[in-house]
């Protein structure tokens, strides 16, 4: 594990932010639950969460900006040290009992995801990762997954759903990879898809349409790990365009050849 001062506070607020969210799971009745359009769902514990982490980043590192999914931007004096925070990542499983969501703690520096912490209350499940400094589950270095073709390769992807993304678009891709693949996986929570493919659960991961909060934590992990992030025009502009792909490099190459025939 490591133990900067830096992964030490970032630690230190997702745990305290994961006991409130694991008291919250389960007691959907008080949870408050609101839309913010179709589908897109918020409660009391991703607020409550979300709370939790800004009282005490701000605490322990005063001046830093924030971007957060529920608050958006916060600008501190500090505008080159940003914490980037999806409090509840995978809020409609955590509605639905699924025990896949995850807080996702990034700072970003000078727009360049630099250390990043993704932990899973449910599950106990903690990642991290620092610049130069590996990456870890719980106090286990991880790696990305070695495999080198499409065929032995299980992939994640994201889903677009009832108001959101490219429906056609996606079913054309999907066509593309799912004759590729040796499988094909969803869990409602890019977060720890990105952290999966980081301990080489997946092979690889495509979604469109995220946003920074999303994926600026699983991205200095996956580099960490070993792996490659890019958008799906092969391109490093993932926070900008809010897509990613995910995998070691012959899983890029033969997933962007994949998508980008579709
Ligand atoms: C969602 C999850 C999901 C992804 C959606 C995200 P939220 O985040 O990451 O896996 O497919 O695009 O919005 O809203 O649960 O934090
Ligand atoms: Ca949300
Ligand atoms: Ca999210
Ligand atoms: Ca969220």
């Amino acid at each position: 594990m490591i133990r900067t001062p830096l992964i030490t506070v970032m630690v230190q607020a997702v745990r305290k932010a994961g006991r409130a969210l694991a008291r919250d799971f389960g007691e959907v009745e008080n949870l408050q639950v609101s839309t913010k359009g179709p589908a897109n769902f918020v409660t009391a514990a991703d607020r409550k969460a979300e709370d939790l982490l800004f009282a005490e980043l701000s605490r322990v590192r005063p001046g830093f900006s924030f971007l957060m999914e529920e608050r958006g931007r916060v600008e501190g004096t500090d505008i080159s040290n940003e914490w980037v925070v999806d409090p509840l990542d995978g809020t409609t499983n955590f509605l639905h009992g699924i025990p896949l969501f995850a807080i996702s703690l990034a700072l970003v520096r000078n727009g360049v995801p630099y250390a990043g912490v993704i932990f899973n209350p449910a599950t106990e499940e903690l990642y991290v990762a620092e610049k130069g400094q590996g990456a870890f589950l719980n106090d286990r270095r991880i790696r990305v997954a070695a495999r080198r073709t499409l065929s032995d390769a299980v992939v994640c992807c994201g889903l677009p759903h009832l108001g959101r993304g490219d429906h056609a678009r996606f079913n054309r891709e999907l066509a593309a990879v799912q004759t590729k693949v040796a499988g094909l996986r969803r869990t409602g929570s890019a977060a720890l898809d990105l952290a999966w493919v980081a301990a080489g659960r997946f092979d690889a991961f495509w979604e469109r349409d995220l946003c920074a909060w999303d994926m600026a934590a699983g991205m200095i992990i996956v580099r960490e790990a070993g792996g490659l992030v890019c958008a799906l025009d092969g391109s490093d502009k993932v926070l900008e365009k809010g897509e990613i792909l995910a995998g070691n490099e012959d899983m890029r190459r033969d997933l962007l050849a994949a998508l980008g025939g579709a």
